[in-house]
């Protein structure tokens, strides 16, 4: 059976995870982060090549300063902690959104991190932090531009496979299955590009409550998708999206 070899996901609910029993809302990010470290190794384990996290929105800087304060300071304490054993896995680690508004001791923990495990071969873990998917287009859009400027190149020709060379992280494939945990149904905002044909798997529970099982079972119902790409179905009987 056909392990997707791209897997994302929003990991939603932890503020309510912890409201619902009484604790800080803080609180439900530190578990937040403790069910993502489950989920990393579990995912290397059964083969996916990427897993992309959605860990913090160019919207999120909405939230109380104080909120907005602990995910950034959990986010550069989380990757100072986990880099060894991350490194030590075979785990190739990228950040991708926006680095302005970030503050230079975060900027430089990412860039170590990015630089310590470029070379591993394992399972390629893409941190979403500051991250928008317009913003990313509209980046992807101010990188053509300014290279066709500095080439004085007036005859603009771009394919599909030109423009993901564009994206934060080039040459990243396709998100194959897309998890949303927390009871939403939507993609607010997330890897827009990359989530053309990617198949949808909603879990009502929260973001910490989410375990290695839960991955399974969320592969298991991507295996019994039938995945067509806008062409015919198997017996050829009818056109879909
Ligand atoms: C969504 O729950 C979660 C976030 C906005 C923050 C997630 C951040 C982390 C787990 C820390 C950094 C993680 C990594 C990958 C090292 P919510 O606050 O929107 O919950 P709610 O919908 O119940 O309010």
């Amino acid at each position: 059976m056909k392990i997707p070899s791209h897997i994302a996901i929003i990991m939603d609910g932890n503020g309510r995870w912890a409201v619902e029993r009484g604790l800080p809302r803080k609180q439900g990010h530190i578990a937040g982060v403790n069910a993502f470290k489950k989920i990393i190794s579990k995912a290397a384990e059964l083969g996916v090549r990427a897993l992309t996290v959605y860990a913090f929105s160019t919207e999120n800087w909405n939230r109380p300063r104080t909120e907005v304060d602990f995910i950034l300071n959990l986010f550069q304490k989380t990757l100072l902690k986990q880099a060894d054993e991350l490194f030590k896995n075979n785990v190739k680690v990228k950040v991708i959104g926006r680095r302005n508004g970030l503050s230079r001791a975060l900027t430089n923990t990412i860039e170590k991190i990015e630089e310590m495990t470029a070379g591993n071969k394992g399972i390629q873990l893409n941190i979403a932090f500051n991250y928008g998917g317009r913003a990313e287009i509209v980046d992807m859009v101010k990188k053509i531009v300014n290279d066709f400027a500095v080439n004085n190149e007036t005859n603009i020709s771009l394919t599909e496979q030109d423009i993901n060379r564009y994206l934060y992280n080039p040459g990243l494939a396709d998100v194959e299955l897309l998890i949303r945990t927390g009871g939403e149904r939507r993609l607010s905002n997330f890897l827009l590009w990359q989530s053309a044909y990617t198949e949808l798997c909603f879990f009502d529970k929260y973001w910490p409550d989410f375990t290695a099982e839960d991955l399974v079972s969320a592969i298991k119902i991507f295996q019994q998708r039938e995945r067509r790409f806008g062409g015919l179905n198997k017996v050829g009987e009818d056109y879909v999206d």
